[in-house]
């Protein structure tokens, strides 16, 4: 069996690190120079995709690579199912929040995100040496293109059935987490 210090060892050399530190993925607090930072300190440096649309994922690829050849990984969280909307319990729940501040406008409540697959190929057009995810598994098809390619695929799990999982589908490591991150 291998010693603790022999796994992370075994972990850098995969994954081109010094160090076994992976920048946790931070969606809207992931700039391009604290993820150079890290790798250039010899760990790999992380960007959270969620709000980035395709050509911001490519941009922050882009100022990346000119501030470090060390590894990154970009992280997509796996959407729900659309939500079912009730306009009436809005209607409620903004008179609540409004007795905390200010005016919530109807129209805040169709806030979407960036389409997840439109932010897909996007990944594997930038070519990262991770891809992560979180609250779910990517599609097998996905995970098929992660693998022609050599990009390795991180799931995080917050249980252990969603580790199992992620396992299952294919993961090529389980970053294990609390329920109460991300
Ligand atoms: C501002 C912020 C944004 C985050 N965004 C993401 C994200 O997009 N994807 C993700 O998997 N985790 C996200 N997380 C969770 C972190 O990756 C990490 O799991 C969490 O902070 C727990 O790690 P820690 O105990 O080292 O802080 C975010 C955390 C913070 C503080």
């Amino acid at each position: 069996m291998m010693t603790t210090l022999e796994r992370a060892d075994a972990f850098c050399s995969r994954f081109g690190l010094t160090m076994p530190i992976l920048q946790a993925s931070m969606a809207g607090a992931c700039p391009p120079g604290l993820a150079a930072a890290v790798a250039n300190a010899g760990g790999m440096g992380g960007m959270g995709a969620l709000l980035t649309p395709p050509a911001g994922i490519a941009e922050w690829a882009t100022e990346f690579r000119a501030q470090s050849n060390g590894a990154f990984q970009v992280n997509l969280w796996i959407p729900d199912p659309a939500p079912v909307r009730d306009p009436a319990l809005e209607a409620r729940q903004r008179t609540f929040l409004e007795t905390w501040g200010p005016t919530v406008p109807a129209v805040a409540g169709d806030a979407t995100p960036p389409d997840f697959t439109a932010q897909c190929p996007a990944l594997l057009e930038v070519w990262p040496r991770v891809v992560s995810s979180i609250m779910g598994l990517y599609p097998p098809a996905f995970v098929a293109s992660l693998k022609d390619r050599g990009i390795a695929w991180f799931s995080c799990g917050t249980t252990l059935s969603e580790a199992l999982a992620a396992e299952a589908a294919g993961a090529d490591a389980v970053v294990a987490q609390g329920a109460e991150a991300g």
